[in-house]
């Protein structure tokens, strides 16, 4: 298939739906995902490489472990879904763009050479992706550093809590749809 016509198909040419306990995927071996929150018309993606898989409150729910200033984070908390999004080999170069600046000063979701797609539910992701989880945020939490106890977590969140910016926040979502390539 010819490039061109890839960037054409619609989403249900290219994806099917599955549920969360079909996902064959080892959590460990995964890679890094594209974080996505907006619609259409305004969204904005990052990388994240911290974060699982696993029930909360009884529901299949993600994890995510993201700094706070980050410019997808303030659009997951206004928009309040989000998708996470896997990529084969051959993409992720393409993919590793989004984390290299942020959304909120750059031009970058115009820039990326993958091209977008959107859910039936209204949320982004992209054509080139193989795996694709949409999730509703459930919470986000602040990790307040009393609450770690082994040296090399202490060490972390001692580092990284210089400033409110850098403070890290753990956002989970349970998952609404999950989609795999055809
Ligand atoms: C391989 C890789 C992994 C990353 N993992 C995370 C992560 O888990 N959490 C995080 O907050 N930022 C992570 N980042 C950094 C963000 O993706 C990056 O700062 C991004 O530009 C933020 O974009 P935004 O401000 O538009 O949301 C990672 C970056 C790379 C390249």
């Amino acid at each position: 298939m010819s490039e061109s016509s890839f960037k054409e198909m619609k989403f249900d040419r290219l994806f099917e739906q599955i549920s969360p306990e079909e996902i064959s995927d080892n959590v460990f071996t995964l890679g890094f995902a594209v974080i996505t929150a907006g619609k259409k018309d305004h969204y904005n993606s990052m990388i994240g490489s911290g974060g699982g898989f696993g029930l909360l409150f009884k529901k299949p729910t993600t994890w995510s472990l993201l700094k706070a200033d980050r410019y997808t984070l303030e659009m997951i908390q206004e928009e309040q879904t989000y998708t996470l999004s896997y990529f084969p080999n051959e993409c992720r170069g393409q993919a590793l763009f989004l984390g290299n600046e942020s959304g909120r000063d750059s031009e970058k979701m115009k820039e990326v050479e993958l091209t977008s797609v959107q859910t039936p539910s209204g949320d982004m992701s992209f054509k080139k992706a193989r795996l694709i989880i949409e999730c509703e945020l459930t919470e986000i939490t602040t990790p307040n550093p009393s609450d770690f106890f082994s040296q090399e977590a202490k060490d972390y969140i001692s580092e990284a809590y210089k400033e409110p910016s850098d403070f890290r926040k753990l956002v989970f979502g349970e998952i609404t749809h999950v989609w795999v390539k055809k």
